[in-house]
């Protein structure tokens, strides 16, 4: 459904919610290549290093025409420092800025970032306000439910943020304390919902299946939803999701063809910006995620765990369909004991390896 955020309209209601180490350049391409998200965004960037034109931040904010509308996500505490990174990403072009008040990471909490400014509702109004008096551009905030659940502070963080001029604001329904355990609660997005005047509130958490994706809309009476680890597990829930809502009809999966084509356009995205040795490297956890739809996969992820060039991926996936074949049946369909379990009890999605537990 088209949304208005801000002055701004967006094609639809559906986003990408911010993943740090996924949401670079190449993986929103192939989110909008493949169609029906209305917004994506960058991984949380230091509102100070970009101000000081570090090139890590630099990285992280590179985009191409084709990649808007554009939210970059800032974190940061110090008031003039968000405000002077939001304006330097206006000038750039930059669509939206969202201001990260939900991250859970140490790192960001221990000088007052994250999850911290959920403590202290003049604090982050503040911040809002400066920064919203410095660009057009509509400011969003991103938080989670509050710090446990004995201090749900987001209802009335949402309506200080909201007198403070944010555009929208999008609410994961857990607790900091909660980590990723547990269920979103969807009863909590829904006070933060009611708790705000008019400002649209963007539902987030568990949506993997436009099932899911229609709960959170009837459940919380969220305007918007937006779509984290859904989207690197299955990078067409944003297309499946929106033909869900609008006809009722779930799309088949695609076919391992169709996975195989866009998993080695967003190997070949990844080369072009982060370069070949890079690219490779980093290409490697996607590929892991790619191939929890191929069916038995050990063979390709044995291989592709260690993937150093273009050439190789080549090499490993033929190598992989010559394998895959002894699990086909006559139509070159996995063999029913295979075949992948259905999207739609895969409720969970296992959060990734490695310092990406931390969110
Ligand atoms: C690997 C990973 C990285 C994340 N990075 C960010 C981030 O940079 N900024 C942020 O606000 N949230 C971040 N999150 C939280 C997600 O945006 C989202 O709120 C959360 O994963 C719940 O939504 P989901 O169930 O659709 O994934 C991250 C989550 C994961 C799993």
């Amino acid at each position: 459904m088209p949304f208005l955020l801000g002055q701004l309209r967006l094609s639809s209601n559906l986003f990408l919610a911010p993943l740090a180490g996924y949401t670079n350049l190449p993986f929103r391409l192939i989110i909008r290549e493949i169609g029906g998200a209305g917004l994506c965004t960058t991984d949380l960037v230091n509102a100070r290093s970009l101000v000081e034109k570090n090139w890590k931040a630099l990285k992280f904010i590179e985009t191409r025409p084709n990649d808007h509308p554009l939210a970059v996500q800032l974190y940061g505490t110090v008031p003039e420092e968000m405000r002077d990174a939001a304006s330097a990403l206006e000038s750039l072009g930059v669509d939206v800025v969202d201001v990260n008040m939900g991250c859970p990471v140490r790192k960001v909490c221990r000088n007052g970032g994250g999850s911290a400014l959920m403590g202290d509702n003049d604090k982050a109004a503040h911040l809002v306000k400066i920064m919203v008096a410095a660009v057009k551009i509509p400011v969003t905030c991103k938080m989670r439910l509050g710090w446990d659940d004995a201090n749900v502070t987001a209802p009335d963080l949402a309506r200080a943020i909201e007198d403070a001029g944010a555009a929208a604001i999008t609410v994961h329904g857990r607790t900091r304390k909660q980590g990723f355990s547990g269920h979103v609660n969807l009863a909590g997005i829904r006070a933060v919902v009611q708790s705000v005047r008019r400002i649209p509130i963007v539902g987030n958490g568990d949506i993997v299946t436009p099932v899911a994706a229609k709960t959170m809309f009837e459940q919380t009476g969220c305007a918007a939803i937006s779509i984290g680890r859904g989207a690197f597990y299955n990078p067409w829930i944003f297309q499946h999701t929106a033909h869900y809502l609008t006809t009722g009809e779930l799309l088949p999966e695609p076919t391992f063809d169709e996975r195989l084509a866009v998993m080695r356009r967003h190997l070949d995205l990844m080369i072009e910006v982060f370069g070949e040795e890079h690219g490779c490297r980093k290409f490697r956890k996607v590929a892991l995620e790619y191939a929890k739809r191929f069916g038995p996969i050990s063979e390709f992820n044995r291989r592709v765990v260690k993937l150093k060039s273009r050439p190789e991926f080549d090499e490993i996936i033929e190598a992989y369909r010559m394998w895959r074949r002894q699990f086909l049946d006559g139509d070159a369909q996995l063999l029913p004991h295979y075949a992948p379990r259905s999207l739609e009890v895969a409720s969970t999605i296992p959060l990734p390896q490695g310092p990406n537990e931390l969110w």
